[in-house]
């Protein structure tokens, strides 16, 4: 018995710091107003930004490629899982995401958790150096663990940090270089160096200083990986994502999209040069060794991309900033603390789990659903309300947002 007991002592830790996370059982689809545990609520929760992921043309394109492919793809991308819709989406998302790099390619994943570990543990072993932003998102994390490299964390968006790592490392891959050009033709390889960002960042919204990181990459001969889970579809031109509205071009990018954010669906993508993509087929351990995700869904991917980068796109995203500016105003109306954020990701700090909860509560019994942050996936002491925009709210979903904030602002309970 004490194995369980043991566990079940960890458990009444974690509720006795008010930290354990509860599921909610959703009984509609995904949108603005959900039917929630029996209640209808306004969800200010989902990550389904532009409103696409309940959307007619949607549902029938999923529909419409289930009748064509099956519901399963039956195998793994090399073994006879790589459908058609696969090749055909990976196409157009080179061709739609790719103008950073001459003759971009791209390589579908089943999650975005699965191509960030693609892509940081196939590009880097054990003697390469990973610098990462201090709020990266957990499967950038995982990924660095996983490669097994030097990883080295830069305080938040600090420029300066990052270029002092990169110098006090400079003279060793300096000579590193040297070592491996003197065995030329044989197997010796000049070490690898990662920069790591998220472009938005998940729980703050903010977005990384996408330029300077590029040019500090290019000096120091580092690759930039660049997680646009939170930009793609919302971001840049037609939503073509976070480089594209930064205007760079390099070969040393690496981007990666996700596609059931704002895109709607499911899965994500990396763009790269194309022999980037063509090493993460041969070495990308979460793309060989998984079934690859239903050819059906890939089809739906190609019905959202059109959604997105057409004139409905555009009327969502121009919404969505509405929304945003609004909600801007209205978090600086109340006792805490907003994160300076242009984006759909809207974090108003409170501080400790507990009063973060009780806030939540005071919202929910309005009938709006705001999830609250607690560490771990934020630093302790930085408890915050996530409100998580979406091109499907309406401005009376805003009003209401901003008459129940404002009143629990002045209520007691919320110290
Ligand atoms: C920044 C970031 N990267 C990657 C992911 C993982 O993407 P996916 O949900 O497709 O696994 C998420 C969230 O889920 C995220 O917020």
């Amino acid at each position: 018995m004490h194995l369980l007991d043991d566990l079940n002592r960890r458990l009444a830790d974690l509720r006795s710091q008010g930290a354990t996370r509860s599921r909610r059982v959703i009984e509609t689809g995904c949108a603005a107003h959900l039917r929630v545990d029996g209640r209808t609520l306004v969800g200010f929760a989902s990550n389904d930004y532009l409103g696409l992921a309940s959307h007619p043309a949607l549902r029938e394109a999923l529909a419409e490629g289930a009748a064509k492919y099956g519901a399963g793809s039956g195998g793994s991308h090399l073994l006879g899982g790589h459908a058609e819709s696969h090749a055909m989406l990976e196409d157009a998302l080179a061709a739609f995401c790719g103008g950073f790099v001459d003759h971009a390619r791209a390589l579908f994943f089943s999650t975005g958790y699965m191509a960030n570990l693609a892509v940081i543990s196939a590009l880097a072993g054990p003697d390469a150096t990973i610098y990462s932003d201090a709020l990266n998102h957990a499967s950038l994390i995982d990924g660095m663990r996983l490669s097994r490299a030097t990883v080295r964390v830069f305080a938040h968006a600090d420029l300066d940090a990052l270029d002092a790592m990169l110098r006090a490392d400079a003279d060793r891959y300096a000579s590193a270089r040297t070592e491996a050009g003197a065995h030329a033709g044989t197997n010796a390889n000049a070490p690898v160096r990662l920069i790591v960002t998220d472009t938005v960042f998940s729980m703050d919204g903010d977005i990384a200083p996408l330029a300077a990181l590029l040019r500090l990459a290019e000096t120091h001969r580092a690759w930039l990986v660049v997680d646009d889970a939170h930009g793609f579809g919302v971001l840049g031109r037609e939503g073509r994502g976070a480089l594209d509205a930064a205007g760079l071009r390099s070969d040393h990018l690496i981007y990666v999209g996700t596609l059931g954010k704002a895109a709607g669906v499911a899965g994500a993508f990396v763009v790269a040069h194309p022999s980037v993509i063509e090493w993460l087929v041969q070495r990308a351990r979460t793309y060989i060794f998984t079934t690859a995700s239903p050819p059906a869904v890939a089809h739906a991917v190609l019905a959202s991309l059109a959604l997105i980068r057409g004139d409905e796109g555009e009327r969502r995203r121009r919404h969505l900033r509405h929304l945003i500016g609004r909600t801007r105003a209205l978090l600086a109306r109340t006792r805490w603390r907003a994160v300076a954020s242009t984006t759909a990701v809207q974090p108003l700090i409170i501080g400790s789990n507990a009063a973060t909860l009780a806030v939540a509560s005071a919202l929910d019994a309005d009938g709006l659903w705001v999830p609250a942050i607690r560490p771990p996936t934020v630093p302790a002491g930085t408890s915050r309300l996530r409100i998580s925009l979406s091109a499907d709210h309406s401005d009376d979903d805003l009003d209401r947002l901003e008459r129940s904030l404002v009143a629990a602002s002045a209520a007691p309970l919320a110290a």
